[in-house]
């Protein structure tokens, strides 16, 4: 449904996007995740046809941006990081307002600001000016902007930036429920933000795509898969364990891990870190190695990075 090939953009000397390539099939609710600055923001002004990429393209149903940006626009609702919103209006003259601009017949807008105000929460204070509203339901009214012309997609930069925890769930929630029927693309620098939303992350540092994948898929490419820990409780023969589990087919290395010594009373055990070749899973010849050396496997797993972790890794540099 968007397919972003090769994106570039220079603001004179710096480089926001250098080689930016996605692609989003319809229903999916994607986080685009990166630090201050990575160029997610320039990123979502490309594809709703705000600004123009210096190079590259991008496209809506197989409609380029620049080209056809009057219909890509009809199908795209926009939330812009800092919205801007017009303060002494009520929100129903707002929602009325941008409905016109953005093509709504006439006959369907008042239909649409009522459908759209229940869908965010917003039906108690329509006829309250936007300036009294606080944070949460000025973003409420933001999404309603964005989703009033009753677009197929929906961009939203930072839709949480600034609210207060309470806030922030209630539009986590709403995003939620948004994304059912909809295709979404969230931009946050924020990970619980995409893990509370989204079913596919994109990691943006330095303007290029770093990873991108579901949680599972990026935790097991970028997550350090092919490492597993085994601990063994210590018996006779133990001192092979080393050379036999190194001798495994797709293991690369045994190393032993410092251990503690067991309380009294509690059997010791020899605990050994595994790295494998590639993304081999060597835990079931482990196990086979075990019961024909006699040694009992206290415990096997694969040790993976967790996501904060892996995306501290690959935004730090
Ligand atoms: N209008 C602009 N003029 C010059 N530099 C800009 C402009 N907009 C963004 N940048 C720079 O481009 C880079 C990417 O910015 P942005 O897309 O806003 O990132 P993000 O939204 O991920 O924080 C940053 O280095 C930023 O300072
Ligand atoms: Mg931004």
């Amino acid at each position: 449904m968007i397919e972003v090939s090769s994106l570039a953009k220079e603001y004179g000397p710096i480089r926001a996007l250098q080689g930016v390539s996605f692609s989003v099939s319809r229903g999916e609710v994607v986080g685009f995740l990166g630090p201050n600055g990575a160029g997610k923001t320039t990123c979502m002004k490309i594809i709703t046809g705000f600004i123009a990429a210096t190079s590259g393209t991008a496209t809506v149903d197989g409609k380029d941006v620049v080209t056809d940006g009057v219909d890509v626009r009809r199908r795209i609702g926009y939330l812009p990081e800092n919205a801007p919103l017009y303060s002494d209006m009520t929100v129903s003259e707002y929602l009325a307002f941008v409905a016109g601009v953005r093509g709504v017949p006439k006959d369907a807008i008042a239909k649409r600001i009522n459908d759209v105000a229940m869908t965010v929460g917003l039906l108690n204070v329509l006829g309250q000016e936007i300036g009294t509203l606080s944070k949460g339901y000025r973003q409420r009214a933001g999404l309603a902007q964005a989703m009033i012309h009753d677009p197929e997609i929906l961009i939203l930069d930072e839709p949480t930036s600034g609210l207060d925890p309470n806030q922030i769930v209630e539009i986590r929630e709403l995003i939620r429920t948004i994304g059912k029927d909809r295709t979404v693309i969230l931009s946050t620098h924020n990970l619980p933000e995409v893990t509370a939303t989204c079913n596919r992350i994109i990691i943006i540092h330095r303007g290029r795509i770093v990873a991108d994948g579901t949680p599972d898929q990026i935790r097991g490419k970028h997550g350090g898969g092919n490492t597993f820990v085994v601990e063994l409780a210590r018996r006779d023969g133990i001192d092979r364990a080393p050379s036999v589990l190194a001798g495994l087919a797709a293991v690369r290395q045994v190393l032993p891990i410092e251990r503690a010594e067991a309380p009294a009373g509690a059997a010791a055990t020899a605990t050994f870190r595994i790295d494998a070749a590639g993304d081999a899973d060597v835990r079931a010849d482990v196990f086979d190695a075990c019961v024909k050396s006699g040694w009992t496997l206290v415990e096997l797993k694969r040790e993976r990075l967790d996501l904060e972790s892996i995306f501290q890794r690959l935004t730090l540099a």
